[in-house]
């Protein structure tokens, strides 16, 4: 079976309207895929600090990262749920990025650039926005970011399934674009 790493970096948890929408997708593709999840939230988390920086030096990697790194890179498909937060996603995936971006096990060089190690062909990107900012807008810098660190790794192309407006919308009105973000997501899950 081939794997499947899911990223979820829903920080409302249980409230999250993102994760509404990635919950059942991530159940059609786990019929298909050996699921791993990283629950961002439930982690300790931190940006990397000058000791961590210090240690990263000497080969001292946290285990939980080098592991995570390594089932990344090993992934043939990766899904990331994480809501719009200040024109981008939540600080907590940053730092999940910041951690396991890790030379060697992610991404390598070759004297004069560095090669991506990944070899997903696939990423999914899962995301609510509370404003009326559609995927693409130069105001929405998570799409753009996943893309650009996703070249670092030689990850595959990226699909987002986005749901907008949620905080100018009436619940009946959130309960359609959930509804539609997940037939959208379940729909694509039967071939991604
Ligand atoms: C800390 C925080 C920052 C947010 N920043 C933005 C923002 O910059 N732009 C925007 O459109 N919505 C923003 N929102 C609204 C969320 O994107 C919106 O409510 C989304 O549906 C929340 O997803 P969730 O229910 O999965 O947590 C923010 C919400 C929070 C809690």
């Amino acid at each position: 079976m081939k794997s499947l790493v899911v990223i979820n970096a829903c920080v409302r948890q249980s409230d999250s309207r993102t994760l509404r929408i990635a919950e059942p997708i991530i159940k059609t593709l786990s019929r298909r895929y050996h699921v791993t999840r990283y629950d961002l939230p439930e982690m300790d988390i931190v940006p990397l600090t000058p000791s961590l920086y210090a240690g990263r030096g000497q080969g001292d990697i946290p285990a939980w990262a080098k592991e995570a790194a390594s089932t990344l890179a090993q992934a043939d498909r990766i899904l990331i749920a994480a809501p719009f937060w200040d024109m981008s996603f939540p600080a907590v995936l940053k730092c999940f990025f910041e951690q396991t971006s890790l030379f060697d096990i992610t991404f390598t060089d070759n004297g004069s650039t560095c090669i991506g190690l990944c070899k997903a062909p696939k990423v999914l990107y899962i995301t609510t926005r509370g404003m009326d900012i559609p995927t693409g807008s130069e105001w929405e810098q998570a799409t753009p970011y996943i893309q650009a660190l996703s070249r670092l790794w030689n990850l595959g192309p990226l699909t987002t399934i986005a749901a907008r407006n949620m905080d100018y919308s009436t619940e009946d009105e959130i309960a359609g674009k959930v509804a539609r973000a997940v037939a959208e997501g379940t729909e694509l899950a039967k071939t991604w």
